[in-house]
């Protein structure tokens, strides 16, 4: 193949080009990137909270009684807070009894690692005592321990560090009352002190990390179909999601498990900062999961219009609970969350794959002109519609057009195949229309696991995604991360149980466009000895420049089973040194490094394109 690069025609493109997608599925927040490690802390497991009506979720669930002369009832009268109305009674006759929580699948522990304990409770009768805390191996043996003082008659939080004597993958953690009588026990928390970047209240160091590492350029929370709900009542309200966590508002996540909302707003916006990624945060429309009803003979629609003012004021908040100064009313709460500065909120999505119907047309064109009048600095992103065979958005485009909706979300999961086939997609798009936003998408074939293959694809993809970096925006692989054994949704970018993380090649990809990412696109031609369509369609260049650095990066990706030897004419642009790495294997392998070599300017594109291979050479100019 012979590439010839015309520095001269050079157009801008976006810089946050690559992003990623958080959506509280498969596990991914409460078991998973949340560094919680009770399962159940706040006692609100409910019955609904599960698909199929599992009989064992319910208060209770992850949590045994084990001693005897004891009981254990959940009961509502005067909680900490109304949003957590749930809390456990342990009433025992004498010392003996405990309360054990088994975690998420079991609770991980590091040898030598300080971990937080804390727990509200409350005397409600005769003397309960001091309360013994416990981590215990399967085998029964004590790794770490410590002593909270007695309860009060009223509601008061303690907290202790216990530190394991041992590595241990499934413990689990005991309470046990020395005196006796009856205590009121709720929101009972284990954290690792050392999460991502050491943040309270944070995120699983190693699961985080490697997010990190991706360096996305933007975080889209809270989802996907978490962000809408599948109902009025399972809209996701973020409001809900900060304060205090013994006052945010649990909730069922449609994907059939519970929500507890620690990592809420304050958390989500912490992480992008801490991993200098924008945030955009995506607010249901007005309405649920396609207004969850209509035209399929339901009756809910979207949010009543006389709740509509109160609703849109909402998302005025959260733009005040962002970037307002400390002295409104929501920067107040921001810095009493402990931080002062701003979050820097620049772009804010309404909707999520929402029916185009009427129901939501009006809600949106309400909640659009509220957010232009009040904020015209925050880009806002329209949704194209649900996720269709044929990618077909028009209705979608319909409204983003006639409002003049700086961003429009378009999401397709199509087959490797599909995305071979459609390099072109965006090159027809009218540049005078709104700005896309490609903020879910997978080379996909259910039941069939990331390889080599649909990584290439997305990667041959992405680099029409770079040619169009003028129009397309943002994109973001989705979904991101899913628990072993929990998953709802297959495939996806990150694998991960209690002590593995397990990317798969898909993220080898995302990771190599966000290290190589630029902000100028250079033009090149292609011309291949063999110009069939199916081998044309197979080969892929993109070349790009990073104006920090003034680096420049040629993406090459070759999906073709026999090598390909480039001849690459970079037109007068002179390098000092470059890297190449090259990510290769057969299109079944599922876990594959890239590599990287030094090698001078010359040397780079030494050894072809292997057989089924994406290599990106970086040329330093200076
Ligand atoms: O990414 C998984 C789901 O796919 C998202 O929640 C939803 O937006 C889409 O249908």
């Amino acid at each position: 193949v012979d590439v010839t690069v015309h520095p001269g025609q050079a157009k801008a493109i976006s810089d946050l080009l690559l992003g990623i997608f958080f959506e509280d599925i498969n596990y991914a927040a409460d078991g998973g990137l949340y560094a919680e490690l009770v399962q159940n802390r706040d006692f609100e497991y409910a019955l609904d909270d599960k698909q199929g009506h599992d009989t064992s979720w319910h208060a209770k669930h992850s949590w045994k009684l084990e001693g005897a002369n004891a009981q254990f009832t959940i009961e509502t009268a005067q909680p900490i807070h109304p949003n957590n109305p749930n809390y456990a009674v342990l009433d025992f006759g004498a010392a003996g009894a405990r309360l054990i929580n088994s975690g998420f699948d079991g609770i991980t522990l590091k040898k030598g690692q300080p971990y937080r304990f804390s727990v509200f409770t409350r005397a409600l009768q005769g003397k309960p005592g001091k309360l013994q805390v416990k981590l215990v191996g399967k085998d029964g043996k004590e790794l770490a321990a410590g002593t909270l003082p007695a309860p009060g008659n009223s509601w008061k939080d303690q907290t202790i560090i216990i530190t394991p004597v041992a590595d241990v993958a499934d413990a689990q953690l005991e309470l046990q009352p020395s005196g006796s009588g009856r205590i009121a026990i709720d929101m009972v928390s284990l954290f690792p002190q050392n999460t991502f970047k050491g943040r309270k209240n944070g995120l699983r160091a190693d699961l985080a990390q490697v997010i990190a590492d991706i360096h996305p350029k933007f975080v889209r929370f809270p989802g996907g179909c978490v962000a809408h709900g599948d109902g009025l009542g399972n809209i996701y309200r973020w409001k809900n999601a900060i304060g205090p966590l013994e006052a945010r508002k649990p909730q069922r996540n449609l994907w059939g498990y519970h929500q507890t909302a620690g990592l809420g707003y304050f958390e989500y916006f912490q992480f992008c900062e801490d991993i200098g990624a924008a945030p955009v945060p995506v607010i249901a429309a007005g309405v649920p999961c396609q207004n969850s009803g209509v035209g399929g003979g339901g009756q809910q629609g979207g949010i009543p219009m006389d709740e509509m003012d109160a609703y849109i004021q909402d998302i005025l908040d959260l733009v005040e609970y962002a970037n307002g100064d400390v002295k409104t009313t929501w920067g107040k709460k921001r810095a009493e969350a402990g931080h002062p500065a701003p979050f820097n909120l620049k772009y804010i999505g309404i909707g999520n794959e929402d029916l185009i119907s009427d129901v939501f047309e009006e809600r949106f064109t309400m909640i659009f002109n509220a957010i232009k009048a009040k904020h015209p600095e925050i880009s806002v992103i329209g949704t194209a519609g649900p996720a269709s065979e044929g990618t077909d958005y028009e209705e979608g485009w319909g409204i983003a057009t006639k409002l003049q909706v700086p961003l429009i979300d378009e999401h397709y999961y199509q087959p490797p195949g599909w995305f071979i086939n459609n390099q072109d997609y965006y090159d027809r798009y009218d540049r005078t229309k709104s700005k896309v936003y490609l903020g879910e998408y997978a080379a996909h074939l259910p039941g069939r696991p990331v390889n080599l293959e649909t990584a290439l694809s997305e990667a041959l993809y992405l680099t029409s995604l770079e040619r169009n970096g003028d129009v397309v925006s943002m994109a973001s692989y989705a979904p991101l991360l899913a628990k072993e054994g929990r998953t709802q949704w297959n495939p996806n970018l990150i694998y991960f149980n209690n002590t593995t993380v397990k990317p798969t090649v898909g993220y080898e990809v995302q990771k190599l466009y966000g290290i190589h990412a630029g902000d100028e696109y250079f033009p090149s031609t292609i011309k291949l000895s063999n110009n069939q369509d199916a081998v044309r369609k197979r080969v892929a260049v993109s070349v790009v420049r990073d104006s920090h650095t003034q680096d420049i990066i040629i993406k090459m990706v070759n999906l073709l089973p026999v090598p390909v030897v480039p001849t690459v004419n970079l037109q007068g642009i002179t390098g000092i040194s470059a890297s190449r790495t090259v990510l290769k294997g057969n299109p079944d392998d599922k876990q594959l490094k890239p590599e990287t070599i030094s090698c001078s300017v010359t040397q780079a594109f030494d050894g072809g394109l292997p057989p089924y291979s994406f290599t990106i050479v970086r040329v330093k100019t200076k």
